[in-house]
């Protein structure tokens, strides 16, 4: 597993935005998406590209497109504030969804919507999440992605936690990290301390 923290000024305003209690869903919601503009930027910088001949209004040059525009795939319901960001930086991507809940006999993730293409062999994929905490809805998640065939996945996350970034490691699937922060660590109810509160919650508003 490769990780980033994308440790920028710009970078650190908006998370402190998003982690002051003070901030309401509207701002919140705008500093997430700020902020996955610098996480994606990031994270796109080795994207193979392709070169095409372009003219502009004085003369002809090269131009440049990617060559293989990558998944987008959300995690619902907090990366869904990502979701429009990222695809508007990636205007050929497809976007898939996936969605997960916690099974109360198991305490397992469990997907109640895997909305991905049936094949994913050869394609990359970019998940996003805004909170990677423990790490196992993200390994659960990322699974779904590789049993269809996906070799190259990039999460991106505004906050992650020492213990699911190691639970991340210790999964051994092909992952790349991109995240603002890593975090000192979770408190006795899985939430990321010092962190920023449910990001779900924090968006839309606890429903
Ligand atoms: N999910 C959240 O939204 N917040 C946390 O701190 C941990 C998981």
């Amino acid at each position: 597993m490769q990780l980033t923290v994308v440790d920028h000024p710009l970078a650190r305003a908006r998370l402190s935005r998003m982690r002051d209690e003070r901030t309401d869903n509207a701002a919140f919601r705008a500093a997430l998406r700020e902020l996955t503009q610098m996480l994606v930027y990031e994270a796109t910088r080795d994207l193979e590209v392709a070169e095409e001949p372009i003219t502009t209004p004085v003369t002809e040059t090269t131009g440049y497109r990617l060559a293989s525009p990558p998944l987008i795939v959300p995690v619902l319901r907090a990366g869904l504030g990502m979701a429009d960001t990222a695809h508007g930086m990636l205007p050929e991507s497809q976007m898939g969804f996936v969605g997960l809940a916690r099974n109360e006999q198991t305490f397992q993730p469990e997907a109640y919507m895997a909305s991905l293409p049936e094949s994913l062999v050869g394609r990359h994929v970019f998940v996003l999440d805004p909170m990677l905490a423990t790490g196992g809805s993200l390994v659960h998640c990322c699974t779904l992605l590789t049993d269809r065939g996906a070799t190259e996945i990039t999460v991106l996350c505004t906050l992650a936690a020492p213990a699911g970034l190691e639970r991340l490691e210790q999964s051994g699937l092909p992952l790349r990290v991109f995240t603002a922060s890593v975090d000192e660590g979770l408190n006795d109810q899985a939430y990321i301390v010092p962190g920023l509160g449910d990001a779900g919650d924090r968006q839309f508003g606890a429903v």
